[in-house]
């Protein structure tokens, strides 16, 4: 397989359409393609630890970058809820932050638990806001991986650092009206922020996805094909439930949900490959219609 360098991938959508589930089996896909990932966790609720198999105990015991008060005193110089009035570094150095807290997961696969910040004020300075924000630019010069950030529901947090080089955005939404009001709110921040290419992934459909987004966008004026660089749908696949939390045992069973994963995973490499060389082969306009 031709080689990609590393590029980074945004994980996105309403509350429980499935992105922790897409985020970790996309995560050991790629890894068996032998790309090498490092999968960052921005959700307070801390589950990719669980998706990607890690056990129980061990994920458990992960305690996230927002809640480690030494660590965020120790870069920005200000202890956590200390930091009202204080001088604190605004950029500080956190190139040591996979190598510290970094989880080995395999020998494609690391696992970084950011966690989030319970947001006092939209984009409050406080250190732990700060911290972050640094992490996220730092991993955006890490050139070997592809980071994949499955992040917490909502659009909230595309207000910060979090696109800076990122250039791909998963946004994930099953066909209801409110999920696809969110993916839509998400695709035009992830647009406005200049991420370039933006996948629509429809999770566990069931019937025509067609109609419903042409429903969708009629009824909201949206213009699907504007907002979404692509569509991807992927099934649903009623043997997650038994294989909860480790979802990504998946993997090794023949599954249609694993199939249109492969298909979407070709074309975020098609992608890299051409945004990263333009002269190779042109790239496939199509989306894995699972
Ligand atoms: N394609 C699918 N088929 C069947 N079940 C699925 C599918 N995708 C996800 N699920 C299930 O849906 C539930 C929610 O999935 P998941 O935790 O991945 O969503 P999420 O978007 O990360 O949620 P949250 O917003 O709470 O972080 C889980 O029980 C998961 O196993
Ligand atoms: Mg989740």
């Amino acid at each position: 397989m031709q080689q990609v360098n590393g590029f980074r991938v945004v994980i996105t959508g309403k509350g429980g359409v499935g992105k922790t589930t897409l985020t970790s089996c996309l995560a050991r896909l790629l890894g068996q393609r032998g790309v090498k990932v490092l999968a960052a966790d921005e959700d307070p609720q801390m589950n990719l630890p669980y998706a990607l198999g890690m056990p129980p105990r061990q994920a458990a015991a992960i305690v996230p970058l927002s809640q480690n008060p030494d660590y965020i005193e120790e870069k920005t110089g200000a202890r956590p809820g200390k930091s009202f009035g204080a001088l604190f570094r605004l950029n500080p150095v956190v190139d040591d932050v996979v190598e510290r807290f970094g989880v080995h997961v395999d020998d494609n696969l690391d696992l970084l638990v950011m966690g989030t910040v319970v947001q006092a004020a939209a984009g409050c300075l406080c250190s732990e806001n700060v911290l972050l924000d640094s992490v996220l630019n730092y991993l955006a010069l890490r050139e070997e991986e592809a980071i994949l950030l499955d992040t917490q529901a909502g659009v909230e947090h595309f207000g910060r650092a979090l696109a800076k080089g990122f250039s791909q955005c998963l946004v994930v939404s099953d066909l209801s009206f409110n999920a696809l009001a969110v993916a839509r709110h998400a695709a035009e921040l992830a647009r406005e922020l200049g991420i370039a290419r933006i996948h629509l992934v429809v999770n566990r459909y069931r019937d025509e996805v067609r109609d419903k987004l042409q429903r969708f966008a009629e009824a909201t004026g949206t213009n699907t094909d504007r907002l979404f660089d692509v569509i991807h749908t992927l099934p649903g696949e009623s043997r997650f439930e038994d294989l909860e939390p480790d979802v990504t045992r998946i993997l090794g069973q023949e599954s249609a949900y694993v199939a249109a994963l492969e298909g979407l995973a070709d074309d975020m490499l098609a992608f890299e490959r051409q945004r990263q060389d333009p002269s190779a082969a042109d790239l496939k306009q199509e989306g894995s219609e699972g």
